[in-house]
């Protein structure tokens, strides 16, 4: 079918999320507020997997890596320390007509509110000169309102990694190279939130903290020259460029490996200019978004930078004693930093798929499929009676459904036409429909003790046996059998 357009597409994207019960406008009963978003039951299953798969393959599959919960508010001398307090600010500029604040570097492409079909820069209104604005949002902690008692929402889960790394490194028996890697709500008061989910006040963060020896430390014990590539047996001597490249191709295949093709990403070294404060080398990851190629996770080289910072603000050390080399030095460190929501967002614009489809009478209808990977799948199985009506058909199908919801996330429907639950479920994106029918009950004796298994992406039927069913499922689903 002819692509729509790239409005359209968004716009179909966003009404389908709310339709469906993936994503809601936060407190959408009294109009919204701006930047913030809800996740319904299908998007926050959707989430969790796409949390768990991160974490298994960053923790539980890494003998070099362990994780870490934090809290959101920290000791406001972390914001100090990092820099944030002092440098984490976007400019932004007040048109004089409309009292609107902008992104002074996105204002070629915000649109000004009074005259939508113009952007901010050509409005013709006068704006004043830009100016930092700090991204932290500030709270107090404790019922007195002062200075004294300021704290702020994490703009990042890194700190707090930052902050625990002598308590981890001390009782985890790790040597580096090792990591910490955390998820968690981050918050940023953006100026101009923005493209849906993409750019968000309150988002989290999957992010990992993968702390290298120094280069010197690392050349000294033998490690591979710089410009070795890397493998995927990651050597404990490599030095900072050979560990950003072994994790930018981690987490490409990672990526890939819940279904957003190569294709569909792009990689983006950053220049001397755009560099944050902290990074030697930052690489992005970025999507081929329907309103443009954007940014999904970046991967930066932060040298020593933080825990140098925090071992001069709180006065603790953060050195660290290798046993190899004999010799102490803080650890330098490779950050690949992504956003839950914006992968979202990629995956489901990514599985969004318009079909010409059959209907029951066998008249094409233009239908939405979500060709969500089945990893991610929010819905992995439909299991459906034939006939609600019919007892022993129902009693069937809700053994049926019991069997299978200890294993993976299922979905019981007895409500409509077969076809029109076919089409509920490619809706939302389960790859797998199970129907019990009359001849599962033995009235053809040949497929007794026989459903039928729908494919969501060929839309194939085959018949497999009740016994036979969990494997085939699983091996439909990646699963191990
Ligand atoms: N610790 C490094 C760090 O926070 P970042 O590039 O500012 O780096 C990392 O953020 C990731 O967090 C981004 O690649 C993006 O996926 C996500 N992110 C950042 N700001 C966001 C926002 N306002 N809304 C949604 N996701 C955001």
């Amino acid at each position: 079918m002819a692509e729509p357009k790239v409005n359209e597409l968004m716009e179909k994207i966003v009404s389908l999320s709310k339709r469906r019960g993936f994503i809601f406008q936060s407190s959408e009963i009294y109009g919204g507020i701006n930047g913030f978003w809800d996740y319904g039951p299908l998007g926050a299953e959707l989430k969790r997997n796409v949390k768990d798969l991160w974490w298994q393959s960053m923790t539980r599959e890494r003998e070099d890596v362990v994780g870490l919960d934090a809290t959101i508010i920290m000791h406001p001398k972390v914001w100090e320390a990092s820099g944030h307090t002092s440098t984490f600010s976007d400019p932004m500029v007040d048109c004089k007509d409309c009292k609107g604040r902008f992104r002074a570097d996105q204002i070629d492409s915000t649109p000004c509110p009074k005259k939508s079909s113009k952007m901010v820069t050509e409005c013709g209104s006068d704006k004043t000169e830009p100016r930092a604005f700090n991204l932290m949002f500030k709270t107090y902690v404790g019922p007195v309102e002062t200075e004294d008692n300021v704290a702020y929402l994490r703009p990042e889960t890194a700190q707090a990694i930052f902050a625990q790394f002598k308590n981890v490194s001390d009782i985890s028996r790790q040597k580096v190279p090792f990591g910490i890697c955390q998820i968690g709500k981050a918050f940023r008061n953006e100026i101009n939130p923005r493209n849906y989910t993409f750019r968000s006040r309150e988002f989290e963060q999957m992010e990992l903290e993968f702390f290298i020896k120094p280069d010197e430390v690392a050349h000294e014990q033998g490690g591979a020259p710089a410009e070795d590539a890397p493998t995927k047996n990651p050597a404990p001597n490599w030095g900072w460029k050979q560990w950003h490249q072994y994790w930018v191709e981690q987490r490409l295949s990672w990526y890939e490996s819940i279904g957003l093709p190569a294709d569909s990403l792009e990689l983006y070294w950053q220049g001397d200019d755009e560099l944050a404060h902290y990074a030697r080398a930052t690489v992005d990851i970025m999507y081929k978004f329907p309103f443009g190629v954007q940014e999904l996770e970046g991967i930066a080289a932060r040298s020593n930078y933080d825990l140098t910072q925090h071992q001069e603000h709180s006065g603790k050390s953060m050195e660290y004693f290798d046993e190899d080399a004999k010799q102490r030095y803080i650890p330098h460190v490779i950050e690949p930093s992504a956003g839950v929501d914006r992968m979202i967002l990629a995956l489901i614009c990514n599985a969004y798929h318009e079909a010409m489809i059959p209907s029951a009478k066998g008249v094409p209808e233009k239908r939405v499929v979500m060709k969500f990977h089945p990893r991610v799948a929010p819905v992995k199985v439909g299991v459906f009676p034939l006939l609600k009506n019919k007892p022993e058909l129902v009693a069937k199908a809700r053994e049926v459904y019991d069997a299978l919801k200890v294993h993976f996330a299922c979905f019981y429907d007895e409500a409509g036409a077969i076809g029109k639950r076919y089409a509920r479920q490619d809706e939302i994106g389960t790859p797998f429909c199970v129907t019990i029918d009359f001849d599962t009950l033995g009235e053809n004796p040949e497929h007794a003790n026989t459903v039928t298994l729908r494919d969501r992406d060929t839309t194939e039927q085959t018949r497999v046996s009740l016994d036979q069913l969990l494997p085939r499922l699983k091996q439909g689903l990646g699963l191990p059998i």
